[in-house]
């Protein structure tokens, strides 16, 4: 087996050639795949339709699984799946499912342990529109100007699911909602390649640290502003049989409702556990490289 990694857009995207998703990985394999991975951000596999056991099999490649924190979202026959849909039991359009993953978010983030990697592999589309938008949070920061490096850099922030705003949190269960929120760093050293990339995202950030809420908004506004650039992203155009998996840690995402409403549009998703952001290495409040 050849594989082949074909890079799909500048600011992130390679398809992989010659992966037969049915076998397990080699650690040859394993080390191209993964590298390719960590340098392009999104992965996709295409044309190799896969059950829920095959796809939880396959997710397992890229590290632990962790379940979704709604359970009615999990999947009878493999648990670590869970089906993203907009349809609800009854069959029709369900706004709350349609919604989640609407707006640029890191997954996770708004647990102290949050996702290395997603995969999701289509199982229903629609016949138009309903692409997956990634942003390269390390380009954001590699090029942001200094001024606003110098004052997000060694700062750390508060996350929590519904974010600054209050994203519907009905789909989850009374103990889920409660959660207390969490610390990750604003820029965030990547544990496995060391690059910094910004880790704060609209959908989960509450506030940065040390800062009136005021200054924080308007930080954060400002941050954001500047990442929302069309150089930093790529999107994806979904096929049936297509796999992908994407990088929690130096990328953002988000869905769009510009689908038809009245098709289904259905994924299995798996979640790659990441580790605890406050146990790993941090940029010092005070860069020296940006004191100039
Ligand atoms: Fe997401």
């Amino acid at each position: 087996m050849t594989i082949e990694i074909r890079k799909l857009g500048e600011a992130a995207g390679a398809e992989v050639l010659g992966l037969d998703m049915f076998q397990p990985w080699d650690a040859e394999t394993r080390g191209i795949v993964y590298q390719a991975f960590l340098d392009n951000l999104v992965l996709v596999f295409r044309d190799q339709v896969l059950t829920p056991p095959e796809f939880m099999a396959f997710s397992c490649n890229f590290g632990g699984l962790q379940p979704h924190v709604a359970k009615n979202y999990r999947h009878p026959e493999a648990e670590d799946i869970v089906m993203m849909t907009n349809v609800d039991k009854q069959g029709k359009f369900d706004e709350v499912g349609a919604n989640r993953g609407v707006g640029w978010h890191s997954d996770l983030s708004y647990d102290q342990v949050p996702a290395n990697g997603t995969l999701l592999h289509a199982v229903e589309l629609p016949d138009r529109g309903g692409d997956t938008w990634f942003c390269n949070m390390y380009q954001a920061y590699e090029t942001m100007p200094a001024a606003l490096k110098r004052r997000i850099t060694g700062k750390m922030a508060l996350f929590r699911y519904g974010g600054r705003y209050g994203q519907s949190t009905e789909h989850l269960r009374p103990e889920d909602k409660a959660k207390p929120d969490v610390i990750h760093p604003v820029v965030r050293l990547h544990p496995e390649t060391g690059r910094p990339a910004v880790y704060v995202n609209p959908y989960h950030t509450v506030r940065i640290i040390g800062m009136t809420r005021a200054e924080s908004d308007a930080l954060l506004d400002e941050v954001f502003t500047w990442c929302d650039q069309a150089a930093f992203q790529w999107h994806h155009a979904w096929r049936l049989g297509d796999t992908i998996i994407w990088e929690n840690r130096s990328s953002v995402h988000s869905g769009k409702l510009d689908y038809p409403l009245d098709q289904r549009r259905i994924f299995m998703r798996a979640t790659v556990r990441g580790t605890n952001t406050l146990a790993e290495a941090r940029l010092p409040a005070v860069n020296t490289d940006l004191a100039a």
